[in-house]
This record gives structure tokens, sequence and C-alpha cells, in this order.
């Protein structure tokens, strides 16, 4: 993990008030693992002093380069990350032009792939990629590894309108299939996206699958009762607030099964990848961070 100030090379606006942001960060992109996140400062501005934990979304050998597939990473300089305007922070990371300098802590976290869980997508059918809208961001890089190695995947994505349902081109190429879902209809299914899921679990109760999951809390949790419910095994990558993102503020801490000292695990170092199983969702903590 390093402390760099980097410059941006593009912060290309999607749709729905989604950006992809790429960064040159040479000493940072080639070091980083499927599911790990990047901690972004905002810089000269006092106003807004704490940095905002953004999963990184892929990692590149060059500016225009095809999406880095992760065993290319070892050459990797450009960091890419895909953002959502929600506040402030972001608000300001809308307004970054090439050339513009960003702080940027990174990689950090666990990834999808520490070695207990590649066991886990071996003994699957399929992996089911779920996301819930920005919660793509996080998916898109352990989704390159595991095509990579010849995984049969599935995508679930929902979101509150078609703007919300952004890097489907990216992830098209990766997946057998891809079911869409949206509040208002304007893509795919009406409604929430964890209705496919449910449905294509029931249709094929006789498959394995492993579950991979990052969203807002309720689709999380939906997703991860349906997992239950069906008896697969399910990752998800969690994105409570964050002061630090390093483990020094305890901010961002989770409750997980286990007594004392061992019910607590901070989602910046020990996670955001855990075992659905693992965490007590009913007394997860949402702390409210203030600057
Ligand atoms: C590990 C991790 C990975 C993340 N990856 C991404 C990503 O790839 N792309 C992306 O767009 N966002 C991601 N987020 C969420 C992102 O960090 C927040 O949206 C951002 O910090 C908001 O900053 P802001 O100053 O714009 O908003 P603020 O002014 O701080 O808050 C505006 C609103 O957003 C809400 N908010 C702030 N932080 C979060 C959060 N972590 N989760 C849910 N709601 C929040 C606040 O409650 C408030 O309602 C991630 C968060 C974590 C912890
Ligand atoms: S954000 Fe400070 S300990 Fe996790």
């Amino acid at each position: 993990m390093l402390d760099e100030t980097v410059p941006v090379i593009e912060n290309r606006s999607l749709t729905g008030g989604h950006f992809l942001l790429s960064l040159d960060a040479p000493r940072q992109a080639p070091g980083v693992r499927p599911g790990q996140f990047a901690m972004v400062r905002i810089l000269g501005r006092s106003d807004v002093l704490l940095r905002r934990p953004m999963s990184i979304f892929d990692v590149k050998t060059a500016a225009g380069a095809k999406s880095g597939s992760p065993n290319k990473v070892a050459a990797a300089r450009i960091l890419q990350l895909l953002y959502k305007i929600v506040g402030r922070g972001t608000r300001l990371m809308a307004d970054l032009k090439p050339g513009d300098k960003v702080g940027l802590l990174a990689p950090l976290g666990h990834g999808f792939f520490e070695e207990e869980y590649l066991p886990r997508a071996h003994a699957s059918d399929e992996i089911l990629q779920v996301a819930g809208g920005i919660g793509i961001a996080a998916l898109m890089l352990p989704a390159k590894q595991l095509a990579d190695a010849g995984f049969r995947q599935r995508l679930f994505f929902g979101g509150r309108t078609k703007d919300d349902l952004v890097g489907l081109s990216e992830f098209k190429p990766l997946v057998r299939g891809m079911l869409l879902a949206t509040e208002n209809g304007s893509v795919g299914y009406r409604g929430y996206v964890t209705r496919p899921l449910e449905d294509y679990l029931t249709k094929h109760s006789d498959k394995k699958f492993l579950l991979m999951a990052c969203g807002p809390g309720a689709m999380l949790r939906a997703t991860v009762e349906l997992a239950k419910r069906f008896r697969h095994p399910c990752l998800v990558s969690m994105e409570n607030r964050m002061g630090c993102g390093v483990g020094v503020c305890l901010g961002c801490s989770i409750r997980v099964q286990g007594t004392g000292h061992d019910a607590y695990q901070r989602v910046c170092t020990e996670g955001p990848v855990f075992w659905s199983d693992k965490i007590v969702w009913e007394t997860e903590k949402k702390l409210g961070i203030k600057e």
C-alpha cells in the first residue's frame, strides 16, 4: 500500500451522474488484487479532509488499452475508479480534469481471491455476480480474473433506472449471461434484481453456485438471505462509511460471528470482502463519520 499524489489522465462522464476516473499510478496499479479498494483525497480543500473509499474498478497498461486482465497487472500503470456523485467529495471528483492531481492511498483491503475463496469457486457450476448500482465497481476485476481462469459466470445487475447500469459493456464479454433489473422498468425486469436472482436459483436448484455481491445494504441482505435459503456460499463486498481506511479509527467495524474482541472486524482491513455467514447482519453498525 502506497500513499501517492497522482495525475488524472481522464475523468469520463457516463450516464446518471457516474464517472470513470483514470489515474496514472505506476507504483500502485501493479500491486492491485481483485476486490481491493483505494482512498482518494481531494487536494487543496480544507472542507473535504477525509479520503473517500472507492473500489478499484480496473487496472490497465496504458491509456486506451483494452481492459487489463489481472494476469497483466504486473505491467499495469493506470488505475480506474468508477464512481457516482452522491455528495461533496464525489461532486468535487467530478470536476477533476486531465493533469489535475489527487491523493491516492492504494491498494487497500483483502481482495476476493484470497486462497480460501478459490476452492469454493472451483466447487461451483457457475459464479453469480450480483451488483446493485455502483456496487458493480467492486465486481469488475474479480469477474475478469474468473473469466481469465475459465470460470462460468452470470451477472445480475440492478439499479433505479437504466442510467444506473454502468460498466455493462466491460462486463458483457466476461459472463455467459446478464439479467438486468430496474426499479422503474426502463431496462430488464421491473423491480429489484433479487427477484430474477430468486427465479434463477429456483429454476436451477440442482446446481452449485458461488454468489459474489456488492451493492446497497438492503440488496445485500436480500441476496444473502437467498444464498442461505438455497444453501450456496456467498461473498459480499461491504461499503461501510470509512474514516482512515487503514485500520486505525475503527469507524468501519462490523459485527461478525465471535465473542469479545473477535466479535468485530474492520471492513477496511479484514474486509471489504467477507463470507456472508460470517457477518451478524441484524446488528451491523452504522457509524456517522463526520468531517
Ligand atoms: C470499500 C468501499 C468501496 C466503495 N467503492 C465505491 C465505488 O467504487 N464507487 C462509488 O461511487 N462509491 C464507492 N463507495 C462509496 C463512496 O465511498 C461514497 O459514495 C463516497 O465516500 C461519498 O462521498 P461524498 O463526499 O460524495 O458524500 P458525502 O457527502 O460524504 O455523503 C453523501 C451521501 O452519501 C452517503 N454515503 C457516504 N459514504 C457512503 C458509503 N460508503 N456507503 C453508502 N453511502 C454512503 C452519505 O450517507 C450521504 O447520504 C465505496 C465505499 C467503500 C467503503
Ligand atoms: S476506516 Fe478506520 S478502521 Fe476502517
